[in-house]
């Protein structure tokens, strides 16, 4: 099969998030890589996804998992190599699915050529001018150049023997680059047509609200300052969501659009409102960009209701389609989100933290009605794997097993997100459910837990009311379905909790959310229910399809 012709294909794609570590491992050493995915393509296929991102997979010394970088243009042995990948774009897209790479532009691996260049010619080389090396303050320079604070905990700088100090807005082992260097803007020009000559479809673009520092570098006010009762800490921010990092994406549209056929670049940027997330995805920018707020939102009407609104107004304004998203290698699984009562997992901003006790069969429910609305909504879908197996989070990970380099840098404060992360159980009864083949060599580089047996693709194939023949059936009817993908909606009249839309043509989508069960309102036919719809009844926690 051939890729459709539909063009432009992002507009309504249902992207499926493969973390390659995690996904199927080929070669039996107990991690994911890409002989495993070439092997998976016909369930990819069979559950019907448009295209697949696959997280960094580049030569990395593993620091972070692959987002710090060494070489931008090699496949790092523990995946494979560049001419699987080629192989594996070719394969994919037999089968009709796209291949979306992940580029991490705001910082390389200090193992990278050039961080390793620019520490051996010292301070005030031309070298160190492609990373972000400063002089400390105080007495000798002992004290870091700014206050800035690293996404994983502690300072973002670290010193150097020779005295000069380096930002790195993560681990100490992923130091930032200089984007006012015009090195470093011919250098990822020449990486984007390096893998579009290969055939990639796009790209999810890491940190995209990063890259841009403010050039004098002044300390960040604090991370929680309120503007207007709501914890925002992006506004004028000295390296979040700077207007100058626009200019880097117009031109990389520019070396997409170079390519025939139609490209997607998908900005991962946390920006504090929806218009300076649509600033991402303007008609000359980005195309696309994840929805946080989305998956931010807590399982409450009004929450939803308001982003989902909030987000096709300023999105639609520019000329974007929206899109939508519940789970990612960042973030606790929402079954186990949406199964506690409150949101306040969120306070600390992009970091969620379970708080409280765990209703997993209520989490559940509610993950179920919200893959039929995030799949009604306009626009495009992604589904991180494993969220079609309703896999939650693997909250109790022995501590000697984390990985994470949170873990280590919240002063074991924070277990970090390997919960999120749990190598994906396709079939049996034990570890390593199918994930490694049955004459592997290596376990799973996460323990999987015991009683996974029920949510392996093999358990839940044919087995109607599992949550992995509910997404077929969604991706299916998606499909097929005129009304659904690009497009805009309606909101019906409903009573409170319950959220109704209509989408043309005759397509309608009831959530229920109130705590009493709701009447359908009249219809042609059920076309999709997360739960038993008898007697023309949604229950609480519940979403449907209606064919009207
Ligand atoms: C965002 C990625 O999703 C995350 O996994 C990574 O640790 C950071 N960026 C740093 O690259």
């Amino acid at each position: 099969m051939s890729l459709p012709d539909t063009s432009p294909w992002w507009r309504s794609a249902v992207i499926y998030q493969v973390y390659i570590r995690s996904f199927a491992d080929g070669d039996g050493d107990g991690v994911g890589d890409i002989a495993g995915i070439r092997s998976r393509l016909p369930y990819l296929k069979s559950l019907g996804v448009d295209a697949i991102w696959i997280n960094p997979w580049y030569k990395s010394p593993m620091a972070d998992h692959g987002y710090d970088v060494a070489d931008f243009r090699a496949i790092d042995g523990l995946f494979g190599t560049v001419a699987e990948a080629e192989e594996l774009i070719a394969e994919a897209h037999r089968h009709g699915i796209r291949v979306v790479p992940d580029l991490v532009p705001n910082h390389t691996s200090d193992q990278h050529i050039w961080f390793q260049q620019a520490l051996a010619a010292g301070p005030g080389s031309p070298e160190r001018e492609r990373y972000v090396f400063r002089a400390g303050r105080g007495p000798g320079g002992s004290l870091p150049p700014n206050n800035w604070v690293s996404e994983f905990g502690g300072p973002a700088w670290t010193r150097l023997p020779d005295g000069d100090w380096y930002l790195h807005l993560f681990a100490p082992e992923q130091p930032d680059l200089n984007w006012q260097h015009p090195d470093v803007h011919a250098e990822f020009k020449d990486i984007l047509r390096f893998w579009f000559a290969r055939g990639v479809d796009g790209f999810r673009i890491d940190v995209a609200h990063g890259l841009v520092k403010h050039p004098e570098l002044p300390d960040a006010p604090a991370r929680l300052d309120p503007v207007d009762g709501e914890p925002h800490r992006h506004v004028d921010h000295p390296h979040w969501d700077r207007d100058e990092v626009h200019d880097i994406y117009r031109a990389w549209r520019k070396v997409a659009d170079e390519f025939e056929g139609d490209r997607c670049f998908v900005a991962e940027a946390w920006a504090d409102t929806p218009e300076r997330l649509a600033a991402y995805v303007r008609a000359d920018a980005l195309h696309t960009a994840f929805n946080f707020d989305y998956l931010k939102a807590s399982w409450d009407p009004d929450d939803l209701r308001g982003v989902i609104d909030a987000s096709l107004a300023m999105l639609g304004a520019v000329g974007a389609p929206a899109t939508w998203v519940l789970s990612n290698h960042d973030v606790t699984r929402h079954p186990s989100r949406y199964g506690r009562s409150s949101a306040e997992g969120w306070s600390g901003g992009a970091r969620y933290t379970p708080c409280g006790p765990l209703d997993l069969a209520l989490g559940t429910r509610r993950a179920r009605a919200a893959a039929l609305l995030t799949l009604a909504l306009p626009g495009g879908a992604y589904i991180y794997q494993g969220e079609e197996l309703g896999l939650p989070e693997v909250e109790d990970l022995p501590e000697d097993v984390l990985q994470d380099p949170i873990w280590e840098r919240s002063g074991h404060t924070d277990a970090g997100r390997d919960g999120c992360r749990v190598p994906i159980p396709w079939s049996g009864r034990q570890p390593p459910y199918g994930f490694s083949p049955d004459d592997a060599t290596g376990s799973p580089w996460l323990p999987q837990p015991a009683d996974w047996s029920g949510f392996t693709v093999e358990a839940q194939t044919g087995e109607p009311g599992s949550m992995l023949e509910l997404y077929r059936d969604a991706l299916r009817l998606r499909r097929a379905h005129p009304a659904l993908g690009d497009g805009t909606l309606t909101w019906l009249d409903a009573p409170p909790g319950v959220l109704a839309f209509r989408r043309e043509p005759g397509f309608v989508c009831v959530v229920n959310l109130s705590a009493t069960p709701y009447a359908l309102p009249e219809h042609a036919s059920v076309l999709l229910a997360s739960a038993s719809v008898e007697g023309g009844v949604l229950a609480t926690d519940a979403a449907v399809w209606l064919d009207v």
